[in-house]
């Protein structure tokens, strides 16, 4: 096969994830780059994680430049693929809408109910403005490929705003289940090949064959059981983070309620969100664990190696995450037509939703984009669970276009994990004070 030779620009730059991202770019051969850019709208924070990339790139494919830049013209001219992981507030104001959350009574979580819809609202514009420079400067075959969170709002607004712009949003709880279930299974992710229906952070896998042959009775049988939790993973990365870990429990209790189908994950919030309100800590939250955790780490070795010490780099590769991006990436640039699960418009791929609900199904991903699996006819009670929830973030998108609090109101009215319009009235007029200069003005 030949190299072609490729510019790949990271948008969000000082995120914690580059350069974990980065070395799975690096070990993707095919993605042939002398240069690799990194853009951010914060300079400071960018150039402390380009020290990290710095040393990745040195670790493992020293002939590659590292170029940083928070000039837009810059980065995206001439781009092929910008990979788009931008926090829209920071994580400082993930933990405003985890507590303004909880202070009244509901989840306070970073995509899922009131604290999600806040962070869509931020996130919106900067991400249709990032498009925007796409079509402007960038080759006019670019891909952005999305993680940027929440990634259902996201999806859902540029399809709005921007029909024509390529894009492909991205979230990696899917793949990261897959590997919970190859450890499970005792195989390779490789072995796997699931089916799945929904929107983002709002699917279930309807069934899973290894090597071509149906395990799903037998994964739900584990998953009744134990969650998405192995032996092997209580003994491994899990224990570090215990957040995860229940998350992966919890799952437990939703495949027992219903046996259908297995769950993504983000279904303990809008199914069990009592449990979890009462799990949660207004002065603990998960954006805290973050700025705590994560987020300190990648600063102190950038420090480090700012100084000339030595950092152990292990420690910032994202496993499924990186690889999950890069593989999207390298089909679009080889039209491998991969399969993946990525976020498209329905247009009838299930056959009773709406067709301009942005659903996550497996696709093949060609050069010119994904081409989705059909899923057919899915049962009511998943119909309307999903209905409900694409028609609150549709309205969330359309109160940020037309400027409208009402439409606002309807959408945080219609979310499963807020129980009244009184609560979303208390909780949406909270988030515009405390969203000043983020969010669009409502009226
Ligand atoms: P982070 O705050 O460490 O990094 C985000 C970076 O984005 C910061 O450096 C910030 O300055 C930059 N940024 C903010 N607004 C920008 C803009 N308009 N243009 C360019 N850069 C901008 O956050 P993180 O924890 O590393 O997460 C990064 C993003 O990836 C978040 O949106 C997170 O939710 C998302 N994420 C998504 C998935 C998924 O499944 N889709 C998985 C993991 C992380
Ligand atoms: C998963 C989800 C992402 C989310 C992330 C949060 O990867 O798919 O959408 O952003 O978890 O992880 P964190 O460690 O920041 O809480
Ligand atoms: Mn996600």
């Amino acid at each position: 096969m030949e190299i072609k030779e490729f510019k790949i620009v990271i948008c969000g730059g000082g995120s914690t994830y580059t350069a974990g991202i980065v070395k799975n770019l690096l070990d993707e051969k095919r993605l042939g780059m002398k240069e690799l850019w990194l853009y951010d709208i914060d300079e400071e924070r960018q150039n402390k994680v380009a020290y990290l990339v710095r040393e990745v790139v040195k670790e493992n494919r020293p002939e590659v430049t590292v170029k940083t830049t928070t000039d837009p013209k810059e980065a995206f001219t001439d781009a092929d693929f910008i990979m788009a992981q931008m926090r829209v507030g920071g994580l400082p104001m993930r933990v405003q809408d985890e507590q303004i959350s909880l202070k009244h009574g509901v989840i306070g979580q970073e995509t899922c109910g009131a604290g999600g819809m806040a962070y869509g609202m931020r996130t919106i514009y900067p991400m249709v403005q990032l498009i925007d420079y796409c079509e402007e400067y960038a080759k006019p075959t670019y891909w952005i490929v999305n993680y940027s969170n929440p990634a259902a709002i996201v999806a859902k607004a540029t399809q709005k705003m921007r029909p024509n712009a390529r894009i492909i949003n991205i979230c990696d709880m899917p793949v990261e289940i897959e590997a919970r279930m190859a450890e499970i299974l005792g195989c390779q992710m490789s072995d796997l090949e699931v089916d799945y229906f929904g929107l983002n952070h709002y699917g279930w896998f309807t069934k899973i064959r290894q090597n071509g042959i149906d395990v799903t009775e037998k994964l739900k049988e584990h998953v009744r059981k134990y969650g998405y939790i192995s032996e092997a993973s209580m003994n491994d990365v899990f224990l570090k983070d215990s957040d995860w870990v229940h998350t992966f429990k919890v799952s437990a209790k939703i495949a027992n309620y219903f046996p259908d189908y297995l769950p993504n994950t983000y279904y303990q919030y809008y199914l069990l969100g009592d449990d979890m309100y009462k799990y949660m800590d207004i002065n603990h939250t998960r954006g805290m664990q973050v700025i705590n955790g994560r987020e300190v780490r990648v600063f102190a070795a950038a420090d480090k190696l700012a100084k000339g010490e030595a950092v152990d780099m292990n420690q910032f590769y994202v496993g499924v995450h990186g690889v999950f991006i890069v593989n999207v990436v390298t089909s679009l640039a080889y039209d491998l037509r991969s399969r993946q699960l990525v976020m498209v418009p329905n247009n009838g791929c299930v056959e009773n939703l709406p067709d301009d609900a942005m659903v996550e199904v497996p696709t093949y991903i060609t050069s010119h984009g994904p081409e989705p699996i059909r899923v057919g006819a899915i049962p009511r009670f998943y119909k309307g669970l999903i209905e409900q929830q694409d028609a609150c973030e549709g309205l969330l998108v359309e109160a940020a276009m037309e400027h409208s609090y009402v439409k606002a109101l309807e959408a945080y009215t219609m979310n499963r994990t807020i129980p009244s319009a009184n609560v979303a009235k208390e909780i949406l007029d909270d988030m515009i004070e405390a969203n000043k200069g983020y969010w669009p003005e409502l009226k």
